[in-house]
């Protein structure tokens, strides 16, 4: 019985900056992307009919997922099948341990990872170029997952080019109980901020202080134009970037639309002091489920077991 495991990452933004929306809805963005170490696994194994079992890891216990026919995996399938004209087969399995609507592009990375599972499961060996016009069909953060790293992305976010990188980057990630509607909270920004430019500017300093791999730079220049709107929905986050930025990280930012919070941190040591710190003290004054240490760059989704 053929079977492959393939692995994606979670995504932060060190950099987003939004402008007013498009006419078909969605937000020009500039942003810089990375990589980070917390996976989702995909394991693709041949059936003759399609099913998806979804698997959460301990401390996301209870958390609310999408039915299976509205599952990102079953629209990847159903568009890599339509793409080769094949019939739509196989049993999957998704490991997550990446937050669940946490602004952390969870769902984007287990749409990346079963594209290419399913590639190598149905032998359709599909070329990087279409790989990665299908994974922008399926979401905008989808051909990062493919790509990882550390990117400039551009367009609706799917335009992705890898940039220079000489840091290894640690960061606290501190989830919440409850997920933020990415949709909501873009329709928040264009509330508070209704003359936002047609096109955000590059953000230069960031990308120099990237390149340099000098941490204190980078954590002046980090920036996060849904972090306004997404504090208005959600006060308490602006009390835990403050905490985090007490327990001595350099910076304290919003992933994404949130509500993940990143901390970043001056290395290995640093982040698991900052993470011990907000965990510790009673739970009814943080009210997250776990304290996650992760480092980036890391790599996109890839082949981990095949049998
Ligand atoms: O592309 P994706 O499916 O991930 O986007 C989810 C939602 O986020 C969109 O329906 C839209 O409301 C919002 N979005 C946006 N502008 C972007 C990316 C996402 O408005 N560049």
């Amino acid at each position: 019985m053929s079977e492959r495991t393939v692995r994606a990452p979670a995504k932060i933004n060190l950099h987003l900056g939004v402008g007013a929306p498009r006419e078909d809805g969605f937000h020009p963005l500039v942003t810089v992307y990375q990589a980070v170490g917390l996976h989702d696994d995909v394991t693709v194994r041949e059936a003759d009919d399609w099913s998806v079992e979804v698997a959460v890891a301990d401390w996301m216990a209870g958390v609310e997922l999408p039915p299976v026919e509205d599952n990102i995996v079953t629209r990847a399938a159903d568009l890599l099948a339509a793409h080769h004209g094949v019939p739509r087969r196989g049993a999957v399995h998704v490991a997550k341990a990446i937050p669940v609507a946490g602004g952390m592009a969870g769902g984007s990375a287990d749409a990346a990872a079963a594209l290419v599972a399913l590639d190598r499961l149905w032998g359709t060996g599909t070329t990087d170029e279409d790989l990665l016009a299908l994974a922008a069909e399926l979401g905008s953060d989808v051909p990062f997952a493919l790509v990882g790293g550390t990117a400039l992305g551009t367009g609706r976010g799917e335009l992705v080019e890898r940039v220079p990188d000489a840091g290894t980057w640690w960061w606290v990630a501190v989830p919440a109980h409850a997920g933020l509607s990415t949709p909501a909270v873009y329709r928040h920004f264009d509330v508070m901020v209704p003359d936002a430019s047609a096109q955000p500017p590059v953000p230069d300093t960031l990308l120099a202080a990237l390149a340099a791999g000098d941490v204190d730079a980078l954590a002046a220049a980090l920036h996060n134009d849904l972090q306004a709107p997404a504090l208005d929905l959600r006060p308490e986050l602006g009390a835990l970037i403050a905490r985090g930025e007490e327990a001595g990280a350099l910076r304290g930012l919003l992933s994404g639309s949130g509500p993940t919070c990143l901390f970043l941190c001056r290395d290995g040591d640093h982040a698991r002091e900052v993470a011990a710190a907000l965990d510790a003290g009673d739970p009814g004054d943080h009210p997250h489920p776990t304290v996650l240490v992760a480092n980036g760059a890391v790599s996109g989704a890839h082949l981990v077991e095949y049998a």
